[in-house]
């Protein structure tokens, strides 16, 4: 792909660094012309040496958001790489329910949840496998750092192609109301799940309240986009954010950044890490 001499990809890269900390490789800078098309069109520019030039001329930090949001990766499906949902059924959270009776309260955490296929999974999962958990205290949390993506979660809306990526077509009819194209999920299954906009570099991170961690976090498909210096200090989060005995998800190609708090549990056919404890 083309790339043009007079665009500041530099600049442009430390600005995305800046604000997501997502790491964009110099053989990749082709993605801005096709990424921010919209946004140089919206803002009345068509060309990104204007774009550039006019953020180093005045700041502008809501444009600078939007720069860092569109050049962020949005891909996910429902139940993607169905084996941590399916060692959820089968073994951990039968586990995990049996521990939270006392309470019966259970908290999960989709963080850099993009569209919202993964914390909606989770909801599907837990109507369809645990009726037990009826009267419950549950909570769905996903959080990105793009706007967009969050207010379609929100809106729980998918397309017929989405619809099509990793949902059985008997949870297509049971959990989803069919409006024209599109596919709404059902109120019981949004219910369960909350979406905000939230930077996991952020210091301090969305979730931390002590008294208030999750029992399961989905952190899968954005580490890789962050430095290994960055990915400790969210790891050093998430870390605090998950219960003692909690459960941790990473994309099938991440590991934790610092594996001496970490024990890897290698289960049905994928890895999920439990938090180690101070000795
Ligand atoms: C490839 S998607 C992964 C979605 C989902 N977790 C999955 O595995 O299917 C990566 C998501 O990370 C989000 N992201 C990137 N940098 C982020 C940051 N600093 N804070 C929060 N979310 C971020 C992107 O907006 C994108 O939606």
């Amino acid at each position: 792909m083309q790339t043009s001499s007079s665009v500041d990809y530099d600049y442009l890269r430390q600005l995305v660094f800046g604000l997501s900390q997502n790491v964009l490789d110099p053989s990749r800078d082709y993605l801005f012309e096709t990424r921010l098309s919209k946004l140089l069109r919206n803002h009345g520019m068509t060309q990104l040496e204007e774009l550039v030039q006019h953020l180093k001329l005045r700041k502008n930090s809501v444009l600078e958001r939007s720069i860092a949001e569109a050049m962020t990766i949005n891909e996910t499906s429902f139940f993607r790489d169905g084996r941590p949902f399916e060692l959820l059924r089968t073994d951990l959270l039968p586990k995990l329910i049996e521990a939270r009776r006392p309470s019966r309260r259970l908290r999960f955490w989709s963080a850099a949840c993009s569209t919202g296929q993964e914390a909606y999974s989770i909801s599907i999962l837990l109507l369809e496998h645990f009726p037990s958990l009826a009267g419950w205290n549950i909570r769905i949390e996903g959080t990105d750092i793009c706007a967009e993506v969050v207010e379609k979660a929100q809106s729980g809306t998918y397309h017929r192609i989405e619809m099509n990526r990793g949902l059985p077509a008997r949870s297509v009819v049971r959990y989803f109301d069919h409006v024209g194209e599109d596919w709404t999920v059902k109120p019981e299954i949004k219910k369960m799940c909350n979406f905000r906009q939230a930077n996991l570099c952020a210091n301090p991170l969305p979730f931390n309240r002590a008294d208030d961690r999750f029992d399961v976090i989905f952190l899968r498909n954005v580490m890789l986009y962050f430095s290994q210096d960055t990915r400790k200090t969210l790891m050093a989060g998430i870390h605090k954010a998950l219960a003692p005995d909690g459960i941790l998800f990473l994309g099938s190609s991440e590991q934790p950044a610092d594996p001496s708090i970490w024990t890897p549990v290698l289960a049905g056919g994928t890895c999920h890490f439990r938090p180690r404890q101070p000795s």
